[in-house]
Formats: C-alpha cells, structure tokens, sequence
C-alpha cells in the first residue's frame, strides 16, 4: 500500500488530465486559439473558478483578446498583449460598444504558471474567478451553447506591462459557440500545466498534424486538440465596415453634392436624377453593410452613429418624392412651389447630416487618422465645390437676369442668392437671359405639354 499510494496519485493525476474535457476554438486557425475547462465544482454549483488558455503567435499580434457574450457591448472581455519582459498582460475590459473597451477591475482573473511566451507563441493560462456573471451579463457554466466573441489586431506587439494601454480598434471579430458540458475537467485546477507538459508553455495543444508554416518558428503550433462542442459563427469583418465608410462616404460626401451641383452647371435635369439615383442606391447599399456590422458587434440602435444614420437614411426616402413632385408642379405650371424649396433644403439639411453622421461614425470606430482626415479633405472639397456653385448661381441671377426671369415665369425668389441652385434647375430654367433662344426653348417645353414625350419624363 506504501508503494500504491503514490502510484495512485499519479494515477488519477494522469486520469485527470487524460479526462480534462479542455475545448477551445481558434478564431484564427494556427495562430490565435483559445480553450476552456470549467472544473465540476464550478459546473455543479454555477459558479467558481473556470479556466482558459489564450494562445496567439507572439510577434504577430499587437494584442488578442476574448470575451463572454454574444456582442461586444456589454460583454466581458480580456485582452491580451506581451508585457515585454516575456510574459502576458492580461486586461480586464467592458465592452461599449463602438468605443474602446474600458479597463475594469470587477472580474478576478490570474494568469497562472505556463504562461509567457515561449518559442514565438504567447501563451496565457487564465484563472477567472467570478465570470459567471458581470454587469452586462451572465455565463452559464453548464451551457451548451455559451456565447464567446474573439477580436484581434495584427502589428507589433504592444510589450506593456500596464492593463490600461491604449489598443487600436479591432482588425477583424469572430463569434462562437462552445458546449460548456464538454469542457468540464474533475480538478479545480490549471489544467493546461498538469504532468509533463508543465512550463513549456506549449501544454499539448498541437494542431492534429499539420501546423508548419505558422511563420514563427516555434515548434509545436498553435491549435487546441478538442474542438468538439464548439462552432463558429463568422463575425463581421473589418471590410464590411470599411467597406460602409467608403460607400457611404461616396453616397455623401460625394455623389449627393454632385448631383444636386449638376442641376446647377449642366442643367439637365435627368443628370440630376441619374446621379442622386446612384447616390440613393449606393445609401441603401451603405446602409446594408452598417446594418449589418452593427448587428454583429451589438451596437445597432445603441449608438448615437447608428440611430442617427437609420434616421436620415430613412428621410432621405421622402427625398426623391419631393423632387418629383416639384418636377411635374413645375411643368404644369412654369414656376416653383413650395415643395420645391422643401425639395432643396431638405436635401441639404439631410446631406450635410450624412457627412456629420460620417465624422461621428469614423469617431466611434476609433478609425485611423488618416481615414478621418481623407474624409474630411473629401467634404470640406465637396462643400466648397456646392458653396462656389451656389455663389454662381447667385451671381448670374443677379446679374440682372433674375428680373427678365421673374418677369417671364415668376418662379424667382429675388431675394435668394441661392434659391436657384436646386431642382429649379431641372433644365427648364437654364436661360437666365444670356442665352434667350435656350431659355424660350425650355420655357416652352415647361408649358408646352408635348415636350414631354421629348424628355422622356413620365406624367
Ligand atoms: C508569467 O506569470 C505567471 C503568473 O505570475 C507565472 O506563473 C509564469 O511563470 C510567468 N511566466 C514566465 C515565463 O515568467
Ligand atoms: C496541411 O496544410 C496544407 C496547407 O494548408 C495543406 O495543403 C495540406 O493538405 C495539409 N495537410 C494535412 C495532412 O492536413
């Protein structure tokens, strides 16, 4: 029995790693892992110490980081960077949403023995002692479908030793699921350092094989050997949100500008309509890839960039509407209505919302400076551009035009320099008396009913 003893020890130690129903999931397959035990106590009672083991290629990364939730806002998140001095700072974080997450110190974590980093890979074993719940939320420990996020950035390594640092945005998220049953180990106890793999900080997590070429030299790889009970649901990447700035700032900052200088310069009314056609679709298309980043990162309709763009996204549906009815007002009667003005400002009051909206937006997604500065060098250029037509516009109605103008169709508000600049110009009103065989041509046109099959323009 003397000698059974310690053979039973070993024994059951052996057992209990052999048992460890350690699962993970790699959001990025060889070179960012993650897995998970949740020893019986903890599972038994709902709550208690869990274990999980955090692995990326340590050059690569300027930081990893996981989180418990379906969503980054309000989720409970852990980023993870090198210390500089060889081992991992773990950072405790409240997901917000589109800002940068907030250091928090309400969840008991400990990096644990087997963490560092070693032959290029940077390991952390995590003790978290209170994760079954947070303010934002609650893990079930004995869930079969626990919801994780995962967000990552490439670049250097942030080699701090301070859990506040500063992190860059997130390059590109993943969502998971993982059956918390199949994670349960028999010890309340790191199990990702039990017999001889203790302090290699590679603890027999190898891929199934095939794990060259991970590009760091190290050697065992990164993966984790049960990925049974988990499953991946693809998060949104960080394209379709670059791809929502370009598009929108396209729409924006862009199209909707040019089209309403068209109506000013080339006068054709339907060059006008083509462009902010291409400008609402594009919108439209903008607002599907928001839509959709923001479902995915949970900040729909909880951030002011979000309400706020739905909103005028939406209004700007009224837009074309007022453009066509000031279109038919107008050819029946020569001359402006009301809704013409409203087609005028409200368009201007919603552009220069989007390109606002835009700033806010660029602002919540911690976007690059350089993304914010081309942003802004393309609206201050627009709005210049639309402010120098208008002052044309003015200028040429005031340039004794306007009163031949008013006199012949009455549709001329004298006392606006820029009350020209718009849908007015829908290439009726292109005369303004420097060219009179033009403008009777289109005066003629505005009254004359048969021209409309000449334009093409539906009644
Ligand atoms: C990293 O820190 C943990 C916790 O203090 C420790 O157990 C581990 O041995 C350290 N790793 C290295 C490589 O120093
Ligand atoms: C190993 O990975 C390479 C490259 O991804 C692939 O072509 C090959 O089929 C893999 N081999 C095995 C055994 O999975």
């Amino acid at each position: 029995m003397k000698i059974l003893n310690p053979l039973l020890a070993a024994a059951s130690a052996l057992f209990a790693t052999a048992s460890a129903g350690v699962i993970g999931h790699c959001p990025v397959q060889d070179k960012f892992c993650m897995s998970i035990g949740v020893p019986e106590s903890s599972a038994a009672s709902g709550s208690g110490n869990i274990y999980f083991q955090v692995q990326s290629v340590a050059d690569q990364y300027s930081w990893v980081a996981v989180g418990t939730g379906t969503i980054m806002s309000g989720s409970n998140i852990f980023v993870f960077y090198t210390d500089g001095a060889g081992n991992v700072t773990v950072s405790t974080r409240r997901g917000t949403g589109h800002t940068l997450p907030q250091p928090q110190s309400d969840t008991r974590v400990q990096l644990l023995a087997g963490s560092g980093v070693a032959n290029g890979i940077m390991t952390a074993n995590v003790l978290c002692q209170n994760c079954e719940s947070w303010s934002g939320g609650q893990m079930d420990l004995q869930g079969k479908s626990s919801a994780w996020i995962a967000a990552w950035r490439e670049g250097s390594p942030l080699n701090t030793q301070s859990a506040d640092a500063r992190i860059t945005q997130h390059q590109d998220t993943d969502t998971f699921r993982i059956d918390l049953t199949q994670a349960t180990v028999t010890q309340d106890a790191n199990p990702f350092v039990t017999g001889a793999a203790a302090g290699t900080g590679n603890n027999g997590n190898t891929n199934s094989g095939n794990n060259s070429g991970t590009g760091a030299g190290n050697n065992g790889g990164i993966g984790v050997g049960n990925t049974g009970g988990t499953s991946s649901t693809s998060g949104s990447g960080p394209d379709m949100l670059l791809i929502h700035g370009v598009i929108m700032t396209a729409a924006f900052a862009l199209l909707y500008p040019l089209g309403s200088i068209l109506i000013v310069l080339v006068r054709k009314w339907y060059f006008h309509v083509a462009c902010q056609v291409v400008a609402f679709i594009a919108m439209w298309a903008g607002f599907g890839t928001g839509y959709t980043t923001a479902r995915n990162t949970g900040t729909l309709f909880k951030d002011g960039h979000t309400i706020f763009g739905t909103v005028v996204v939406s209004a700007m549906v009224l837009q074309p509407i007022l453009g066509s009815l000031h279109h038919h007002y107008f050819k029946k009667n020569g001359t402006r209505s009301p809704v013409s003005y409203a087609h005028i400002w409200y368009g201007r009051v919603l552009m220069l919302l989007g390109i606002v909206n835009g700033g806010v937006g660029l602002r919540a997604a911690g976007s690059p400076q350089t993304f914010t500065i081309v942003y802004a060098v393309i609206a201050a250029m627009s709005g210049v551009a639309y402010v120098a037509c208008a002052l044309v516009a003015g200028m040429r109605k005031g340039g004794g035009s306007g009163a031949e103008r008013s006199k012949e169709d009455g549709s001329y508000s004298p006392n606006s320099a820029t009350a020209d600049f718009g849908p007015n110009r829908y290439g009726y009103q292109t005369g303004q008396g420097a060219d009179t065989s033009r403008n009777q041509q289109y005066q003629f046109q505005s009254r004359g009913r048969g021209s409309d099959e000449q334009y093409g323009w539906t009644r």
